[in-house]
Parts: structure tokens; sequence; C-alpha cells
């Protein structure tokens, strides 16, 4: 034998052995127990609604439990998508479960859609993370924790006739990955049976070539596999909500009452909503929990783990070891930090250097500025100065004039007052 398959050999579990038993031990009631505990612990199932303002959501949850959801109206001036939970706790027989609707309010309301997407895909992630750290606690209880992963979306196509809108396409190519996508052709209603027929051919065909993966009921289970594989094939379902009742014939049945007729909820020649109702809620629910679990929230973890340095080892390599991954990460951690320091002081430097310019440029202007004041200044006093010397000649050349105005005045004056003397003196001399 070689030495590789003696080491295999070697390293291998040892077969079990079959034994039968000689009476009764009682391990056939483990699934009873199982059932038992379930049921004593209770249920969860979340659901995202995702479909445009006013486009039958809430009409459609009510229809779906049977009963009235407090829920408000939702405005069409969202200025982005937000996500709006609403958990209830619902009891039918002696199963409790915890029923967890949550809103996309506003989608399809912005103008710009592009990252409409996002806060959906933020809020699913949120809540696997919640998870996650619920799972890495030392003392851990996900016996009681409430469980907020999201376990269906259903999208809510609106019933154009035509074809899928890219909002539509690219908003389930961004969440396929994270949930599982139930697509519905909301208010079937208002579209003729040859149209609907064409749109789903048309929207199965375009989620296809833009390869989104909705979620398919599954086929593996014998007991179920024959429904299942039939349901898959009437995808999207097209459904009517309605919480009103009417009279048809002798029963009061869920229906939408019109002038040229009634469209019945529950009639399956009328739409699909029971088909949806029994997917949905009788048969896959259980798969859905956990598809949720087994697929989208592993991948989640995986990739979170990897992440934050967590890998598994294989067989031929050392096994993994917390500490070295500690210490690498902190290590990590540390030089990303030391970077990040170095960064900041360089860029405090720069700034400094910066304002320092500016200050200096500010200085220079602030000089200019005087200096130009100042020969303002200079060439305004010269001015004045100028005038002052102007006015001055012009007072001295004044008071010159007004000198010899008054001597003159005074000469005549005198020269006045001595003609009648001299008359006098004439006439006496006569
Ligand atoms: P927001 O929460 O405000 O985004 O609206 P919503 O998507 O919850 O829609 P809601 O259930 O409030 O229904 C809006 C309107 O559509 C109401 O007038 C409903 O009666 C009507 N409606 C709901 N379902 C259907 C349907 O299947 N067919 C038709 N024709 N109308 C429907
Ligand atoms: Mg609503």
């Amino acid at each position: 034998m070689a030495a590789a398959d003696l080491e295999r050999f070697s390293n291998a579990e040892p077969e079990p052995r079959n034994l039968s038993l000689g009476g009764h031990v009682g391990f056939d009631s483990l699934p009873d127990q199982l059932v038992s505990k379930s049921v004593t612990q209770g249920f969860s199932f979340n659901i995202l609604c995702v479909g445009e303002t006013g486009i039958g959501k809430s009409t459609l949850m009510n229809t779906l439990f049977n009963t009235t959801f407090e829920t408000e109206e939702a405005s069409h001036h969202e200025e982005c998508v937000r996500l709006r939970p609403q958990t209830y706790n619902l009891q039918e027989s002696n199963v409790h479960l915890k029923l967890t609707i949550v809103d996309a309010v506003g989608f399809g309301d912005q103008i710009n859609k592009d990252e409409s997407y996002r806060p959906i895909v933020d809020y699913i992630d949120a809540q696997f993370e919640n998870y996650l750290q619920e799972e890495l606690k030392i003392r851990r209880s996900l016996f009681d924790y409430h469980d907020t992963r999201i376990h269906v979306c259903l999208y809510f196509i609106t019933p154009t006739g035509h074809s899928l809108k890219s909002l539509d396409l690219v908003t389930m190519k961004k969440l396929d990955s994270k949930v599982n996508i139930i697509p519905i052709i909301a208010k079937a209603d208002t579209i003729s049976k040859s149209e609907l027929h064409k749109f789903k051919i048309k929207i199965m065909g375009e989620l296809v070539s833009n390869g989104v993966q909705i979620y398919q009921f599954p086929t593996d289970d014998e007991a179920v596999a024959e429904i299942n594989a039939v349901m898959n094939a009437h995808l999207p379902f097209a459904v009517v909500g309605s919480t009103e009742e009417v009279k048809v014939g002798n029963k009061l049945v869920r229906a939408r009452q019109y002038p040229w007729g009634v469209v019945q909820v529950e009639n399956e020649n009328h739409c699909d909503f029971v088909k949806l109702r029994e997917m949905l809620i009788r048969v896959n629910m259980e798969d859905l929990r956990e598809q949720t679990h087994s697929r989208h929230y592993e991948l989640y973890r995986r990739c979170k783990l990897e992440e934050m340095g967590f890998q598994d080892s294989d067989g031929d390599s050392q096994p993994f070891s917390l500490q070295e991954t500690y210490e690498a990460k902190r290590k990590e951690f540390l030089n990303e930090l030391q970077r990040k320091e170095e960064e900041m002081r360089q860029m405090f430097v720069n700034k400094v250097k910066e304002t320092e310019l500016e200050l200096k440029e500010k200085e220079r202007e602030l000089h200019e500025k005087f200096e130009h004041l100042k020969r303002i200044h200079q060439e305004e006093k010269r001015k004045v100065e100028e005038k002052r010397r102007e006015l001055e000649e012009e007072t001295s050349a004044f008071t010159r004039r007004k000198a010899a105005m008054e001597a003159l005045q005074s000469q005549a004056l005198h020269a006045t007052s001595q003609q009648p003397l001299r008359k006098d003196k004439d006439r006496k001399k006569s």
C-alpha cells in the first residue's frame, strides 16, 4: 500500500455498524420533539415589499394575511428610498408567528433613480450583520434572538403590459444574491388576459437575458415537487388585492367590484392570488427561511469573515490560528493607522503652508494698498498746500489793494474837506 493511501486509511473515520434493536427504544419520537420545540419557540417571517408608491403593497399584505395592518400611505415626495419595518405577532391554531413587513417607501419616486436600490441592499445587509454579531458574541442567545433577516422580497411589477423598467432590472439584479425574490404583477385586473400572458413571457425573458436570479420553488422534496414545478411555470404571479367583501351568489368573497363586473381575488380564473398565498405561506415558507440562512446569509457571512482575515484550513496546511489572524489583523490595522496619521500630518503641514502663503499674499496686498493710499494722501496734501499758498497770495494782494484803496479814499476826503475853506478865504480876501 502506498504511504499516502496508508495515511488516508489511518485518518478515515471508522464505518458505523448497523445493529438491529431487540425492542422499542423511543428515539423515533425525535421528529415530534423537534416540532414541539419549534412550536414553543415560535417562528419569525420577514417580507420585504418593493414596488412603486400606490402599487398595492399594503392591500396585498392585508389580503394575504386576512387582516388589517395599520399602514400609512406614502407620499410621492420622499427625497430617497426609506425602509419602514413593522412587526406583528400573529397566531393561527397554536402556532405563533412574528411577522415583519418591510416597506420600501418612496421607491421609484425620485427623478434620479440611480441609487434607489442602495437603501434596500443596505437594509438587508444590516440585518445579516446583526445576526452575525449575535453569532460571534461569547454569550450569544440565538434561541430567543429576533431574527430580522429578510426571507422573501415581493417585487411588485407595474402592469404596463410592455416590458420591465430598467429600475426593476437594476434593483432585482442587485438584490438577487441577497434575498429570495418573487416577482409579482400587481393590479393584474387592469390588464387583459392575452396581454397578461404575453407580459409574463416577456418579463421572464428579460429576467433571464439580464441574468436576474429569482426564487424558484424547490423541486427536490417529493411531497411538493410536482406542485412547485407547476407553479414555477406560472411566475411571475399576477395578483389582485382587495379587502372589500362582495356578495357573489350566496357567498361573501373578497373582490373588487367594477361597473362591468366583479374581480374575485381568490378565483384562480381571475388572478394568481391563491397561487401566491399557497406558495409563499402554506408550501414554501420554511424553504424561504432555510434558503435565507443557508444561501444568502452564508454568502454574506463568508465574505465578511474573509474580509476580517478568517480562513478555513485546507487538509495540507497548518490549522487556522485565531491568535495569528488577530495578530496579523492588528499589525495591518496599526500600519493603516500609522499611514493615515502620516497622511493627516502631511495634510496639516500643507494646509499650514498654504495658509501662510495666503497670509503673506494678503499682507503684500495690504501693503500695496497702504502705499497707494499714502501716495494719494501726499498728492492731496500737496494740492491743498498749493491752494493754501494761492489763497494767501490772493489775500495779501487783496489786503494791499484794500490799503491802497483806503489811502486813496482818505486822500480824496481830505481834498474835499479843504475846498470850502479855500473858497471862504478867497471870499474874505475879495
Ligand atoms: P403606498 O404604501 O402608499 O406606497 O401604497 P401601496 O403600495 O401600499 O398601495 P395601497 O395598498 O395603499 O393601494 C393603493 C391604491 O391601489 C388603493 O386605492 C387600492 O384600493 C388600490 N389597489 C390595491 N390593490 C389593487 C389591485 O389589485 N387592483 C386595483 N385595480 N387596485 C388596487
Ligand atoms: Mg402601503
